[in-house]
């Protein structure tokens, strides 16, 4: 059976070491080339847009692919669109394969925002010296408010480079740890950290040193989804598909 699998997440990455060298389902990965040096899977790739639903739906129908495993990152909420309505339109199975959003716990000071332009807002009366950990796509939001000093921390540098009259870049991938994530915060004064609800481990670590060092964090909470079914691990996610494919479960 033929898959493809919608990437750019650890969580892709994982569910494509599970089918590396399948017995019965061929899987593709396809990554949108945002990252300029990807972390390749071990599984065929091609890397690219597909040119909207239509597109996307041509692409799976041209490949004879039967199952789509969505394993984007809970912000890419336009890719994730796209498969649901290229699905729908081709009758192709489909599935949502993502981490579980991040839950305040004790001690923690989130201040819950639906959008990036909100998150700008709110961060009007938290303080001077801001660290945003939002990727690099939408940095220049925070244009809005530009009187604060920020620290950010992405992959690859922001495009278009923020108009921002006082800030440092970091390009770092991860995992981070949670001393250095302190040292950080010490280093740099920081008085609030900007975050997108992605969830998982990776970058878990600054939300414990936030409510260590009692630092509100301003959390973007993660855009609607498509109603599609949704798994949070890529052992099910390799379950549904080789119920797909009619293979026997691995025990
Ligand atoms: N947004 C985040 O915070 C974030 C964080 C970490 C990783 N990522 C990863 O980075 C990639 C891009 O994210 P985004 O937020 O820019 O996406 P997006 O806004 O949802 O998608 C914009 C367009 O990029 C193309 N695209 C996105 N993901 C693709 C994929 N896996 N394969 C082929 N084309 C893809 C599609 O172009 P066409 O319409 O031409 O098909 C889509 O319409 C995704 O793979 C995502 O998993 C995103």
């Amino acid at each position: 059976m033929k898959a493809l699998i919608l990437g750019g997440t650890t969580e892709a990455a994982a569910l494509a070491r599970l089918l590396n060298g399948h017995a019965v389902i061929e899987a593709t990965v396809s990554l949108a080339g945002r990252t300029k040096q990807p972390v390749l899977p071990p599984l065929p790739t091609r890397i690219g847009g597909f040119g909207g639903v239509d597109g996307l739906a041509a692409h799976l129908v041209e490949n004879g692919i039967q199952a789509v495993v969505d394993a984007t990152h809970p912000f890419a909420d336009q890719i994730s669109a796209n498969a649901a309505a290229a699905c729908r339109k081709t009758g192709i199975p489909l599935l949502v394969l993502t981490r579980k959003p991040w839950l305040p716990g004790e001690g923690d000071r989130w201040i819950g925002v639906p959008d990036m332009d909100a998150a700008a807002e709110a961060l009007r009366p938290l303080g001077e010296h801001v660290f945003l950990t939002i990727g690099r796509q939408e940095v220049a939001v925070f244009e809005a408010t530009p009187d604060k000093t920020y620290l950010i921390r992405a992959v690859d540098p922001p495009e278009p480079m923020p108009n921002l009259p006082r800030h440092m870049l970091i390009l770092d991938r991860g995992p981070f740890t949670l001393d250095g994530e302190l040292a950080l915060l010490a280093e740099h004064r920081i008085d609030v950290i900007v975050s997108k609800n992605s969830g998982g481990t990776a970058t878990e670590a600054k939300l414990e040193a936030a409510r260590r060092r009692s630092i509100p964090v301003v959390m973007v909470e993660r855009p609607p989804g498509n109603g599609v079914a949704e798994v949070h691990d890529a052992g099910s996610a390799l379950r549904w598909l080789e119920g797909l494919a009619g293979h026997a479960r691995t025990p």
